[in-house]
């Protein structure tokens, strides 16, 4: 594995192989082939974060489905409404299909909890969500996390689609601030 990387003010030391990563997709490919196999699943794939992930995971997706790339965009709105959140880029008819949210990691839940909000919404049959990676002691959130392919301790990672102030997404592996 290679050495340590600095981007802006900050060094990241090596922290999880290519190898492992393509373990853990394996075994999230494998259980959403089986527990899905039936249901023609629409893949909505969370961007910019998780373009490399499921880009490997679909990959090793053998089943029959749709994939589609999305955007969360949060914005204020009246004071009585709140956070508004709006999926942009969603081109698919997604009522009464099994949807497969595809994140890149899960950290506290808010940004899922949202996405997952919207969805409900829109009549779907059932939503299931993967994710490369997530940090268990800081979710706090109901939604259960279907497919989760590492778990991972309260650190900054980078690499494989997670960046720091933008950057840093190109890396094969991932990294952890050292
Ligand atoms: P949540 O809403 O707290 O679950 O955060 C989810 C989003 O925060 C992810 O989609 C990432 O964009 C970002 N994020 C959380 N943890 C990290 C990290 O360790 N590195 C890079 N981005 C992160």
């Amino acid at each position: 594995m290679s050495e340590l990387v600095t981007i802006k003010d900050k060094q990241f030391k090596p922290y999880i192989t290519q190898q492992q990563l393509s373990e853990a997709v394996k075994k999230v490919a494998d259980a959403i082939n089986k527990d899905l196999q039936k249901e023609l699943p629409v893949f909505l794939v969370v961007l910019n974060g998780s373009f490399m992930f499921a880009a490997d995971l679909l990959k090793e997706v053998t089943i029959p489905c749709k994939i589609s790339f999305i955007k969360v965009a949060s914005y204020h709105g009246t004071k009585s409404s709140g956070t508004v959140t709006e999926l942009i880029g969603l081109s698919e008819d997604i009522s009464g299909r099994s949807v497969v949210i595809v994140e890149d990691i899960v950290d506290t839940g808010v940004t899922l909890e949202k996405l997952v909000a919207v969805l409900q919404r829109k009549n779907v049959k059932q939503i299931k969500v993967a994710t490369a990676l997530m940090k268990p002691d800081s979710y706090k959130k109901e939604f259960k996390v279907d497919y989760c392919g590492i778990k991972i301790p309260n650190d900054f990672v980078i690499g494989y689609g997670l960046d720091y102030d933008g950057l840093g997404r190109n890396l094969k592996e991932i990294y952890v601030l050292a």
